[in-house]
């Protein structure tokens, strides 16, 4: 896998909890100056609504919303649009994320079934060889569950749980999220400043 920062990213937001996370990283993307490309899942919009207090209203208004509030722009593709461009391994992005990972998104890329655009995406960048991130949310797990993260795992995936580290002592629940972000941006290649490194001191 390529450890020089992409270009292009495809965002895939399901429906698990962690909100916060793909919020930090729109806008740690854009800030980054990155080319984004966005879908989120039917629950994936229930999610983003709940835990980020976006007004109700339709997918655009919701998605537009929680574009503005992380300061980003992205071109935007619904979940069932299985034409666009990510979609195809001559015009994919030069690396996918799903944050948050929900089980059922998880498995679906793993079976390959490609049902959505944003399985599709997933499973173009393992076939294409560019790096797929996937920040799975869910507790506990079971059998079916890590039996699928796995083979995630095994096809080329980075598998990136979100469980943020106490190590560096986070003072807020933002620093935890950052620090998620942040492991995601390194996995992308990018530098990154949303967590200190480890400064190697047990004091
Ligand atoms: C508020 C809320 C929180 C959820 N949290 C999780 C979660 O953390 N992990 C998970 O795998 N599913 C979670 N789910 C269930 C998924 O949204 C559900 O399985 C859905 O079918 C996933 O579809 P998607 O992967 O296409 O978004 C949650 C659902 C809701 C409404």
């Amino acid at each position: 896998m390529s450890t020089s920062p992409p270009q292009s990213v495809f965002l895939g937001v399901s429906g698990a909890s962690g909100a916060p996370y793909a919020a930090r990283l729109v806008q740690a993307l854009a800030a980054a100056g990155c080319s984004l490309q966005l879908s989120i899942s039917e629950s994936g919009i229930l999610v983003l609504r709940h835990e980020l207090g976006l007004p109700a209203g339709t997918r655009a208004a919701v998605t537009g919303e929680f574009l503005q509030r992380a300061g980003a722009t992205a071109q935007v593709f619904a979940p069932d649009d299985l034409g666009a461009l990510p979609a195809s391994g001559s015009s994919a992005p030069d690396a996918v994320v799903i944050c948050p990972c929900s089980m059922s998104t998880a498995a679906n890329i793993a079976l390959g079934t490609s049902r959505t655009l944003m399985h599709r995406a997933a499973d173009v960048a393992l076939k294409e060889r560019r790096p797929l991130i996937v920040v799975p949310r869910e507790t506990p797990l079971t059998q079916i569950h890590l039996r699928r993260l796995l083979e995630l795992a095994e096809a080329g995936a980075v598998v990136l749980p979100a469980m943020p580290g106490f190590y560096f002592r986070p003072q807020s629940l933002q620093d935890a999220v950052d620090h998620v972000a942040g492991k995601v941006l390194t996995a992308l290649g990018f530098e990154q400043d949303l967590f200190p490194p480890w400064d190697g001191g047990l004091g």
